[in-house]
């Protein structure tokens, strides 16, 4: 029993084999929270709840100055009484009165975890993987119902959270703010670590001590970005990858966020996470309800490391869906580096002939292939083959590239329409906007609004029609620009703050509707690279392209950081050209190859230029990587140098069952006479013996874990790296 009621004090106990979460009802029916951490056997009240008389705190009993909301540490806080910290949510009546006040009401607990209409989320496939704890609270003078949502994944060690508003009263009610979860940690003597950056540097890994007032990250620009990653993390003094405790929270929600955290004057830290109330309000009418998005909670013991293994096994297997879920990535090749927009079918046929001499799986064909489209200026929205440079259409192509035994991919960017298309000039209202302004442009491309169910129908209807006409096994699913003048005209004046909310939602409706259409096919997301990776993506999506940045120095922190919470197997690493596109680098193919294999692997270049010796890496490289790719989709990673720290990278990935395991090794720049690096390998098993690299010698799992793995020294040059391919010994 993960979830545990006890009637005595009161208190809801919700654990995992690691973790305690512990709420409490007190005084007249307030929802404390308690305690989330490692776990502990009993909860008897030892950290008591002490109320003191403090000038300034407001008392909502006037007989009793000693009691605060205002240093309550709460579940789910509220505005306008005597909690003048940052609210949770906040509402708004008819009279304009934004007060609440929250009490509890019942709660109930029931095996398995109920599904989120119209949003992502974690589920199970037996109803006894998990535990949900529904707990009513209801505002003391309006009919407003918030029911707390906790399931508790025991064996993932993992609480997933959500919210859920309910207006029963006769009348409307505007939110204004609906975070998805709030904790109120005792103190703050934690760093806070974030996945920020920007373009081509994203999930940059930043960490500040946390300060009296309020911190955060945020995205307000319709997408989650990649400026800051819908992820915070709080870590205590002195944990580190390896040790020490830390708590991550994610959100599962690919749209406008809010991670807040504020530090009172007396050391608490306010937590919170959810849809950005900036620009944010919906209206709920009598008898409507609004669900919050889902925000994933894990703890771990074994600092960052111990906290990323959880995410990833939960997110491998209960986030992830479909056919890929567990099924090996194809190796693919995609034009886009390699040709631009400049290409025929012959050009692109050339590119999978050499593809499948080297071994490679998939062909993936990327922008330009419709409307008039030959630059990015216009066409989006024009899903019919550009006859000029297909003249026989995606059949004769995609009959071509399968005569040469490789499955046949496509690009898509479906949520956008180019100024210059038909669809826009057919339907100029269909963009997201705002009447009376002008609408600004990037790319050359506008926003579709799939807030109106017409734009939705229509998009999923020629993508629709597209995947029919040939034998399409891959979807890249591109999305390359933010949101601008952000209103609808499909909504009314008092709901237009509930456009970029609604778009999510759309978004997700055309997802749902077209990966339940097209089940054998593979999807993978992206936007200008890695600026939409968040669970919401990966529920329908199980692998998201990570960068544009495709050099692979760069890649290193761009990797690492974002496997900070996401599987290796979300993660789309390609190699591509030298010098390289974005920075000019030249690595070396071999270093090219050892990054993305690390990744949901591929090619971005063209293969017809590279000598005979570049040709023979390459089906090399497509060789191994098929050999270690069921572990890239299973197996556990453990970080071992970080990027961000140092001229150094390294990780491992090791199978859940330590039979096997993938090392890396990269030196960013050559140093004159330089140390000795040994590797403390992760995740063995202290007793079996292993063969590194197929050689006779055997070494038990503790030697390499304890003694450590000798770099060779003779890594000569910058941008060098080595690998190792560790089996257990029969
Ligand atoms: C941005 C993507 O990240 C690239 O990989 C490529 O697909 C371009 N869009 C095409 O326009």
């Amino acid at each position: 029993m993960p979830i545990v009621f006890n009637e005595d004090n009161q208190s809801f106990h919700l654990f995992t084999p690691d973790t305690s979460y512990i709420m409490q009802i007190i005084r007249e029916g307030y929802l404390a929270h308690r305690y989330w951490g490692r776990r502990i056997h009993h909860f008897r009240d030892s950290n008591q709840l002490l109320h003191v008389h403090r000038p300034l705190s407001p008392n909502p009993d006037p007989s009793d100055r000693s009691f605060s909301l205002d240093e309550l540490p709460q579940e789910y806080p509220g505005f306008g009484g005597s909690d003048l910290r940052t609210p949770a949510f906040q509402i708004e009546q008819g009279n304009g009165a934004a007060v609440s006040d929250l009490r509890y009401i019942s709660h109930r607990i029931m095996s398995g975890k109920p599904a989120l209409a119209g949003l992502p989320a974690v589920y199970v496939e037996e109803g006894d993987e998990a535990e949900t704890l529904e707990l009513t609270l209801k505002d003391e003078v309006l009919d407003l119902y918030i029911i707390l949502t906790y399931t508790v994944l025991a064996s993932w060690n993992a609480i997933a959270r959500s919210v859920r508003f309910e207006n029963r009263t006769n009348e409307s009610i505007r939110l204004l703010r609906a975070a998805s979860l709030n904790v109120d940690f005792g103190d703050a003597d934690y760093q806070l670590l974030q996945l920020s950056g920007a373009w081509a540097k994203e999930r940059t890994m930043i960490k500040r001590q946390l300060v009296q007032g309020n911190q955060s990250v945020d995205s307000r620009r319709g997408a989650s970005s990649p400026h800051h990653n819908p992820f915070i993390a709080l870590m205590r003094k002195g944990a580190d990858e390896s040790a020490g405790d830390v708590y991550g929270i994610n959100l599962v929600y690919s749209g406008n966020f809010l991670a807040n955290v504020e530090v009172d004057p007396y050391d608490t830290a306010r937590v919170s996470m959810g849809i950005n109330p900036f620009n944010f309000a919906w209206l709920l009418e009598p008898g409507e309800s609004f669900q919050t998005p889902e925000a994933i909670m894990i703890y771990s013991s074994a600092g960052l490391g111990g906290m990323s293994r959880k995410y990833h096994r939960l997110y491998r297997s209960r986030l992830c869906r479909g056919k890929y879920r567990d099924e090996v990535r194809p190796v693919l090749v995609n034009n886009w580096e390699g040709t631009y927009f400049d290409f025929n079918a012959e050009k692109l046929e050339q590119i999978a002939v050499k593809g499948k001499e080297l071994g490679i799986e998939l062909f993936v064909l990327d922008d330009g292939w419709f409307g008039k489209r030959n630059d990015d200026t216009s066409s989006l929205g024009d899903w019919f083959v550009n006859r000029e440079k297909l003249p026989e259409g995606l059949e004769d192509l995609a009959a071509r590239v399968n005569r040469q035994g490789l499955q046949f991919g496509l690009w898509f960017e479906p949520e956008m329409v180019s100024v210059d298309s038909e669809l826009y000039r057919a339907h100029p209202d269909w963009c997201i906007h705002t009447e009376g302004r002008s609408r600004t442009t990037s790319r050359g491309q506008l926003i579709l609004d799939f807030s109106r169910p017409e734009v939705r129908e229509a998009i999923v209807s020629r993508v629709s029609r597209i995947l029919r006409s040939a034998p399409i096994t891959y979807v890249k699913w591109d999305m390359n620009r933010h949101m601008t003048e952000a209103g609808s005209a499909g909504l009314p004046p008092e709901r237009q703050r509930e456009t970029a909310h609604r778009y999510i939602l759309g978004l997700y409706a055309v997802l749902e509707e077209l990966t339940s259409a097209f089940p054998e096919v593979l999807f993978e997301s992206c936007s200008s690279g890695g600026g939409r990776f968040d669970p919401g993506m990966l529920y329908y999506m199980p692998q998201t392209w990570a960068s544009d940045n495709s050099d692979a120095i760069s890649r290193l922190k761009i990797q690492y950081g974002t496997s900070i919470v996401y599987p290796v197997s979300t993660i789309g690493a390609h190699v591509s050209d030298v010098p390289n596109h974005q920075v000019g680098r030249v690595a070396p193919l071999e270093t090219r190859g050892h990054v993305a294999f690390s990744g949901a692997f591929g090619y971005e270049l063209d293969l017809t230029v590279f000598t005979e010796a570049e040709q023979q890496l390459v089906k090399e490289q497509v060789q191994f990587y098929k050999e270690i790719r069921e572990l890239m989709l299973r197996g556990d990673l453990y970080r071992m140098l970080n990027p961000f720290e140092g001229n150094e990278a390294a990780w491992m990935i090791v199978a859940e069952d330590a039979a096997e395991a993938y090392v890396f090794y990269c030196r960013v720049l050559a140093e004159p006479n330089p140390g000795f690096r040994t590797l403390y390998l992760q995740g063995l098993i202290a007793g079996a013996d292993y063969r590194i690299n197929g050689e006779e010698r055997v070494y038990g799992g503790d030697e390499l874990m304890y003694t450590g793995l000798r770099v060779p020294f003779h890594l000569h040059g910058d941008f060098r790296s080595q690998i190792w391919r560790i089996r257990k010994a029969d």
